[in-house]
């Protein structure tokens, strides 16, 4: 018995990293799957067909988070191929990192647009769906550098920031709908996202890390699925930091 079986879950981009992760995790506990993801690639295609494997119904949705009308037309198409979506992952993410003085618009605009607008969207039109069926689950993927600040990633940290003010004041509006909002604060994950930093930047955020090593995405994997699944039905409005101990 998984502990999402009959659930349905739409995970915002998914083809790889911690969105995949989750995705593979909520399969393996019972759950269909809706993904998205930027781009028609072979990697997006292969996530599907993994998904499939392990037994979940699983489909694909190639859609631009950070825009409002494709994120409406997707809830829509998840709904129409799913029937209901009982959890929200709002996963996507981009990071265009600079030191303020050299920052341009396009940067700032392209991360709070990927990254803060996208959960606007998704929930806004997800809530509908959640508040006719009468629950939901949804959760936000934020950032320790959205609590803490990092010199570097004044957007990010921005966008990241604005996510857990986002999800605190949904919680408090959707309650009473047994509606569950809440946020993921990941520290130093290995992804595709991490990989491109200066080994020695890597280094450092290890060593300061007191469980001396970077997280993996089956780490805030296995958070999303607590927050997705029944485990957490008394649990909202609540930012769960998954960082080895990187922000105490
Ligand atoms: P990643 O870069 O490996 O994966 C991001 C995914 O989002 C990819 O599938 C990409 O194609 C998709 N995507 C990008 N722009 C999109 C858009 N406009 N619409 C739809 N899909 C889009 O990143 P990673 O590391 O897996 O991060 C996932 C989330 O976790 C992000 O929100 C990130 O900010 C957050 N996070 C990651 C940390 C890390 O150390 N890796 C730490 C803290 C937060």
């Amino acid at each position: 018995m998984g502990l999402l079986n009959g659930k349905t879950a739409l995970i915002t981009g998914a083809s790889r990293g911690i969105g995949k992760a989750i995705a593979v995790l909520y399969a393996r506990e019972g759950a269909d799957i809706a993904l998205t993801n930027i781009a028609d690639d072979d990697e997006f295609r292969s996530t599907v067909k993994e998904l499939e494997t392990i037994g979940a119904k699983a489909k694909g949705y190639v859609s631009n988070a950070a825009k409002f009308e494709e994120s409406q037309q997707v809830v829509k198409d998840v709904v129409r191929d799913f029937g209901r979506i009982d959890i929200l992952v709002n996963n996507a993410g981009i990071t265009r990192d600079t030191l303020l003085m050299r920052m341009t618009e396009e940067q700032w605009d392209a991360v709070i647009a990927v990254n803060l607008k996208s959960v606007f969207n998704l929930t806004r039109a997800a809530i509908m769906v959640m508040i006719s069926q009468k629950s939901g689950s949804i959760i936000n993927m934020s950032s320790v550098v959205g609590v803490s600040g990092n010199a570097g990633q004044s957007n990010y940290s921005a966008s990241k920031a604005g996510i857990i003010g986002f999800t605190k004041s949904v919680a408090k509006e959707t309650g009473s709908r047994n509606i569950r909002c809440n946020a993921i604060a990941p520290g130093f994950i290995l992804t595709e996202m991490t990989e491109k930093l200066p080994e020695d930047v890597k280094k450092e955020w290890t060593n300061k890390i007191p469980l001396k090593r970077g997280g993996t995405p089956e780490d805030v994997a296995n958070t999303a699925l607590y927050l997705a699944s029944d485990l957490s039905s008394y649990v909202t409005g609540q930012i769960i930091h998954v960082c080895g101990g990187m922000l105490t």
